[in-house]
């Protein structure tokens, strides 16, 4: 697998800048469904598939997929040891993932005909972050690396405090939004990818438009990407907005298609291409992943990525 060097400039000089995902690893378990079961509904389902998961672990996996080099922190349960493979195999580094004692995070995930899904997250391991060992995962970055969060372990705030005092360049992606980011200081964040959903509950707005400006208001120097479902995604920072579109495919299942945006358009800035090209390669990968069933599964290499894009 092709990988490319992240670089930064320091006193004129080139240096390596590395690229850290403290995030969740899930056992995805999965049902196909007719429709969402509703309250009071005992619902057969027609099949089920054990996939690997956790927006961490799926954006690391989409991250090293699309050529770059990413350290993945985070927790998994003692019967853990196919989400470390499934990293491993993805060419994520896994040094920094610890085993805890207890269950890893898991979901219980229905999709329906549509391909649209459901989600009941088990937090599990990922829940039992200590200080000391992010503080222990922390030491071995430095002022310039990049750090991608998702809102999946526990400690989160810490995480971006302690990341900020060390000059790393901090991305989020604040999903599932709820309470607990009210706790973090997201004037540290460089840049915020999320959907619509997430965008109104962070600012209280409907309106893609207005949801950005709001953004812009709040944290004038924060890059962000705003993605729309079918509408698409936008991208917007202090000099310049960007549109792009979505690739329409017969959807499958929609489960990590937001993950596997994510991992490619972060991919694309830390490559040096042009926020255009990074938004096209992100959109024709994330309607690669719903055209296929399960999270890490679904995610595909960049070189099939680049061979679609060139189709169209
Ligand atoms: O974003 C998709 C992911 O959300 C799934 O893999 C599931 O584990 C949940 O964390």
């Amino acid at each position: 697998m092709r990988r490319d060097s992240l670089f930064r400039i320091e006193n004129g000089e080139e240096s390596s800048m590395r690229l850290l995902n403290f995030g969740s690893l899930n056992l995805d378990y999965v049902y196909s469904v007719d429709h969402m079961v509703t309250p009071g509904e005992t619902l057969a389902s027609y099949g089920m598939n054990t996939f690997c998961g956790g927006k961490g672990l799926n954006q690391s996996i989409a991250l090293a997929k699309a050529g770059v080099e990413v350290f993945h922190a985070g927790l998994i349960g003692e019967e853990g040891d196919l989400l470390l493979d499934t990293c491993k195999k993805g060419g994520v580094h896994v040094d920094y993932i610890r085993r805890v004692p207890g269950k890893s995070g898991h979901t219980i995930i229905q999709v329906d005909r549509n391909g649209q899904n459901c989600i009941l997250l088990y937090g599990g391991a990922n829940q039992s972050v200590t200080k000391e060992y992010v503080d222990e995962v922390l030491a071995h970055f430095e002022k310039g690396d990049l750090l991608l969060l998702q809102n999946e372990v526990n400690l989160l705030d810490y995480v971006i405090d302690r990341a900020y005092e060390k000059g790393m360049m901090i991305v989020l992606n604040p999903s599932p939004y709820n309470e607990k980011l009210e706790a973090c200081d997201f004037g540290k964040i460089s840049m915020f990818l999320l959907n619509e959903i997430e965008g109104a509950q962070v600012t209280g707005e409907e309106e893609p438009e207005k949801i950005l400006e709001i953004l812009k208001a709040m944290y004038p120097h924060a890059k962000v990407v705003l993605t729309l479902g079918k509408d698409g995604s936008i991208y917007q920072d202090q000099g310049k907005i960007c549109r792009q579109g979505i690739y329409p495919v017969k959807t499958v299942d929609t489960t990590a298609a937001g993950d596997t945006f994510t991992g490619y358009f972060l991919s694309s800035i830390i490559r040096g291409m042009s926020v255009e090209a990074g938004l096209r390669l992100a959109a024709k990968a994330s309607s690669i992943a719903v055209s296929r069933k399960g999270a890490a599964p679904s995610i595909p290499e960049r070189e099939e990525v680049e061979q679609a894009l060139k189709g169209d």
